[in-house]
C-alpha cells in the first residue's frame, strides 16, 4: 500500500502529539503527584439527616476566630438558612447533600462548590468585612432553584 509522503508526515505529527499529552499527564501524574482528591469524605446521601454532624447542620466555634460549618443542600434549601459570625473570623464550611446535586456559593469570597450526594465539599474563607454576604445555589436543581438561598452575616 502507498501512503503519499505529506499522509505520512502528517500521521508522525498526530501520534506524536497524542504521546507528548499522554506523557505530560503521566508527568503531572507521577513526578509531581496531580491526582484527583482521594479518602474526601463521604456520607450515606440517603442518612444525612441521622449522621453526625449533619444530624444537626449549623455552626462550631473550634477556636478564638475560627468556625467550623455544617451544611445540608436540598431541594430548596440550605439548612441552616443564615449563620453569623464576628469580622475576621475563619470559617470552615462543610457541605452535602441528601438528594441532587446543588451549588455552594458565597458571593464576595471564593467560595464556590458543587455539592454532590454522597461526598462532603470543603472550603475555608476568612471574613474580614462586616456585612451580609449571600449564599446561593448555582447549579440547577430543579422547579425551585431560584428560591434556594441562604445568607452569612458577619458582625
Ligand atoms: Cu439547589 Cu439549585
Amino acid at each position: 500500500m502507498h501512503i503519499h509522503r505529506y499522509e505520512r508526515w502528517w500521521m508522525t505529527f498526530g501520534i506524536g502529539m497524542l504521546a507528548i499529552f499522554l506523557a505530560v499527564i503521566l508527568f503531572a501524574a507521577f513526578a509531581d503527584n496531580m491526582n484527583p482528591p482521594s479518602g474526601m469524605m463521604q456520607v450515606d446521601p440517603t442518612k444525612v439527616a441521622q449522621t453526625p454532624p449533619f444530624d444537626k447542620p449549623g455552626l462550631r466555634r473550634t477556636g478564638p476566630h475560627a468556625f467550623d460549618a455544617y451544611y445540608v443542600a436540598q431541594i430548596f434549601m440550605f439548612a441552616p438558612a443564615s449563620i453569623d459570625v464576628p469580622a475576621g473570623s475563619t470559617v470552615t464550611f462543610y457541605v452535602t447533600s441528601p438528594d441532587v446535586v446543588h451549588g455552594f456559593n458565597i458571593t464576595h469570597t471564593d467560595i464556590n462548590m458543587m455539592v454532590v450526594p454522597g461526598w462532603v465539599n470543603t472550603a475555608s474563607h476568612t471574613f474580614r468585612e462586616r456585612g451580609t454576604y449571600l449564599l446561593v445555589c448555582n447549579e440547577y436543581c430543579g422547579a425551585g432553584h431560584q428560591n434556594m438561598f441562604g445568607k452569612v452575616e458577619v458582625h
